[in-house]
């Protein structure tokens, strides 16, 4: 019998890593050391006091129970503690917290709640691809939001057109942002909530690296904004504040019908997050969080070694101020994927060509720091004895 694929699945953007993973496999056979500067998984381990937080809930037969689609009511208490603490922001447990299987699960199953078939998403580019591929999946169009250095990486709302606006429903937001490591501050949050107010769009922010900040100015959530829980909701996650992304544990929180609409989805679709993962999530945000400021100062450093070499080799590039990525723009000429392609084959160090993220990355590559810094050294000399 012949499997057809449905019509969405042929309609996913071409594999763009499919070229490089090739690559990949032939530079491994040739017996060359890889080292991968590419994915942006957390390198260190999960803190001891969550894991021993998981075994001790492991033997209470409560938990072996199908869990609440939103989450324990316990989870989401502590969810409201902490962004009380962090943000200053009030959430109330019971109706604007659900918990999610990662962040990435709500992002993707967000557009289900809000799109109706040719409703339009907007959508950062370069940005993560669940955005635009949700979209997609819901049956809307995806209208592109370049995000350009000479922006500061933040979108041009008045640049979007009349008749887009009058059929968009929501849009995505991320800052700190990935690929290009950009933040948001204040003014732009504030014009975001009056344009959401005036053009009746959701804002639907990504805020999954707020706590992978440098020299200590923290990301703001977009939920402190006044009115941004009026227009907005905000996904966050434990997996790169906590070193957690195998767990599968984060959630949505802000506009209470908006969350709820979220849930909905969610009753149809998955039964939650296994509790006892729920609880070493409580107790990650309750712990001690020193070990997440060292964790910081680890990025940091490792930061400052990748930027200094990028500085001396003449690349252009903002430093970061948050997340572990560096966004740096390609020598002269040459493609994301050339550069990334000559990198990879002449020094086995593996790099994230920038038109991954969109037609608007292309001409950048992405550095992850997801490696320490023996091997970070490694990989920045080799990328040296390139010449181009
Ligand atoms: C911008 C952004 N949002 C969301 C996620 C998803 O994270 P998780 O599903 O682990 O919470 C990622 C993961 O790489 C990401 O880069």
């Amino acid at each position: 019998m012949m499997i057809e694929q449905a019509d969405r699945l042929k309609a996913l953007p071409p594999y763009l890593f499919a070229e490089l993973d090739r690559m990949k496999a032939e530079v491994a056979a040739k017996g060359i050391d890889i080292i991968s500067l590419g994915v942006g998984d957390p390198d260190l381990p999960t803190l001891p006091n969550i894991i021993d937080s998981l075994k001790k809930a492991v033997d209470n037969p409560a938990h072996h129970q199908y869990p609440s689609y939103e989450g324990m009511l316990s989870f989401r208490e502590e969810i409201a503690r902490w962004y009380k603490s962090r943000f200053g922001v009030n959430l109330d447990p019971a109706g604007e917290i659900v918990s999610l299987i990662g962040s990435k699960e709500g992002i993707a199953h967000a557009p289900l709640a809000f799109i109706n078939p040719g409703d339009v998403v907007l959508c950062p580019d370069p940005g993560y691809p669940v955005y635009s591929i949700g979209t997609m999946f819901a049956g809307g169009e995806t209208y592109v939001m370049p995000l350009v250095e000479e922006n500061l990486f933040l979108p041009d709302l008045s640049a979007i057109p009349a008749d887009i606006l009058d059929r968009a429903r929501i849009m995505f937001l991320n800052y700190p942002n990935n690929p290009t490591s950009a933040v948001a501050n204040m003014g732009f949050f504030e014009e975001v909530v009056a344009f959401a107010e005036k053009n009746n769009i959701l804002v639907c922010h990504d805020a999954a690296y707020t706590e992978v900040y440098y020299d200590g100015e923290l990301p703001l959530s977009f939920l402190e904004i006044p009115g941004a829980k009026e227009v907005g909701i905000e996904f966050h996650s434990l997996s790169k504040t906590y070193n957690m992304t195998g767990w599968r544990i984060g959630w949505v929180c802000g506009n209470e019908a908006a969350v709820g609409a979220i849930g909905k989805v969610k009753t149809n679709i998955d039964s939650g997050i296994f509790q006892v993962v729920q609880e070493a999530g409580i107790e990650a945000l309750q712990g001690d969080q020193q070990p997440v400021e060292d964790l910081r100062n680890i990025y940091q450093s490792r930061r400052d070694l990748a930027c200094d070499f990028l500085s001396k080799g003449g690349y252009s590039f903002m430093v970061p101020k948050a997340t572990f990525y560096i966004w740096v723009r390609t020598p002269e000429g040459l493609s994301s994927a050339q550069f990334a392609g000559r990198i990879l084959t002449e020094t086995g160090v593996v790099l994230t060509p920038g038109n991954g993220f969109g037609e608007h990355g292309e001409g950048y590559f992405r550095i992850s720091l997801t490696v320490n810094e023996e091997r970070l050294s490694e990989a920045l000399d080799r990328i040296g004895t390139v010449s181009w």
